[in-house]
């Protein structure tokens, strides 16, 4: 599908988001392996998460939705599915869910999309296989998984890449195994997989960089808020720096410490984003954001700020070329996302005359630099599609996206949200 984006002048309104992806995930997989039943209200209405959902369902989870769109979970013990998984075009789903398959009497083989097809599983393989399961790929880490369930013993594992969905995964597998599991991080990565097995009842505490989940603990149904997302807020905010005249409310959004480095490095480069009537819900937090027209700077992003930005860098990279420039380094995780993010985003960059400078992990984008009136390509990418749909505000005349669509991977309806709040 190609959409069209036409050249505005100013971003105003009040806009809500749909449910955080990386929480959604971890409650529709928390939920149904949980005795009893979960309300989960505002999940994702991505067809990522709507992936994991339907995996669940095939594995024996029952799953309805009620009036208010709230999905109802009936949880309990898993089943062996008749046939092959589709995680659709979600690392998240194949990565985290492989850790719950890796403990089940059960033989299950895991796939997806053709993106999902290039991604390296090794890192959740050799964990896994660690803790005594079995699981065969595509040349050793590709999909499809082969898993075959094992009784698994827990590990101290530390992680060589920062990567929340691996750490997902090992302790997602330790609530099967026996004995107590411990992963060690690199550096701290998002934390929601801690905090929904906390609400689930698991026992598991957090020091420094090391979180231990204790053997034993049963989970029980719950109901759950699903905060919006703020990878997705990501492209609103830069909608509204991109412009003179911007004064836009985004409501609901999670702000979360382990994700809320996106306002930190927005502030640092100048922005004026106030977080308004921060509550908690499930042990996340969640507030309203102001976004008004700013002044921006230089911008650098390396080291564990990388990490903690890794899905913001696509949205910042536009901005960073439109004002006062962006260098991104340690970023080679770039490389194996839904797409390699550094090539796609130079790729969009040169067909808009935008010049950027990349390197095996980063890249360097000068500022002041002019958009130009473009046909440009998502590459099946969700965050390509909206970063370059964002770029497409300011550019010199109406810009195309060919498949536009992919935007519903995260955020079914970007484009019409996008148009009701610029002029
Ligand atoms: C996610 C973790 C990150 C992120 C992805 C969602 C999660 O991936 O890029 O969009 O929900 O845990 P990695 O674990 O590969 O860094």
């Amino acid at each position: 599908m190609r959409e069209i984006v036409s050249p505005a002048k100013a971003v105003s309104g009040i806009v809500s988001l749909p449910g955080d992806k990386s929480i959604s995930h971890r409650y529709g997989m928390l939920a149904s392996i949980a005795e009893g039943d979960s309300t989960i209200a505002n999940y994702s209405i991505g067809a990522d998460c709507q992936s994991t959902l339907s995996c669940m369902e095939a594995l024996g989870a029952g799953i309805e939705r009620d009036a208010q769109g709230r999905v109802i979970v009936h949880g309990g013990a898993l089943r062996e599915p008749k046939a092959q998984l589709d995680a659709g075009n979600s690392g998240s789903t194949i990565r985290m869910l492989s850790g719950i398959l890796a403990a089940q009497p059960f033989t299950s083989t895991i796939a997806g999309d053709e993106s999902l097809a290039r991604r390296p599983m090794a890192r959740v393989i050799k964990p896994l296989t660690e803790m005594g399961a079995s699981i065969e790929a595509r040349e050793g880490t590709y999909p499809p998984l082969i898993i075959h369930g094992r009784s698994l013993r827990g590990i101290d594992y530390s992680l060589p890449v920062a990567s929340a969905q691996v750490k997902s995964c090992v302790l997602l597998a330790g609530l099967f195994a026996q004995g107590d599991t411990i992963v060690r991080e690199p550096v701290r990565t998002r934390d929601h997989t801690e905090i929904a097995l906390r609400e689930f009842g698991a026992d598991i505490t957090t020091e420094k960089r090391a979180i231990t989940l204790r053997a034993g603990a049963k989970l029980h149904g719950r109901d759950l808020f699903v905060p919006g997302d703020l990878s997705s807020a990501c492209f609103f905010l830069v909608a509204a720096l991109l412009m003179q005249d911007a004064d836009l409310v985004i409501q609901g959004v999670g702000v979360n410490p382990t994700r809320s480095a996106l306002l930190d490095y927005l502030a640092g480069v100048g922005a004026s984003i106030k977080v308004l009537g921060v509550q908690q819900h499930g042990g996340e937090l969640i507030g309203d954001l102001r976004v008004r027209a700013s002044r921006i700077h230089r911008g650098a992003i390396d080291g564990p700020l990388t990490a903690a930005l890794i899905d913001e860098i696509p949205a910042l990279a536009v901005l960073g070329a439109a004002t006062g420039g962006l260098t991104v380094r340690d970023a080679s995780e770039l490389r194996v996302k839904e797409t390699d993010r550094i090539a796609t985003l130079e790729s969009n960059f040169k067909r808009m005359g935008v010049e950027m400078e990349t390197t095996a992990a980063g890249f360097h984008l000068a500022g002041g630099q002019k958009f130009h009136a473009a046909e440009l390509d998502s590459c099946g990418d969700h965050r390509i599609a909206m970063a370059f749909a964002v770029a497409a505000l300011a550019a010199d005349g109406p810009c195309s996206i060919d498949g536009a669509e992919s935007a519903g991977v995260s955020f079914p309806g970007f484009f019409d949200k996008l148009r009701e709040i610029t002029r």
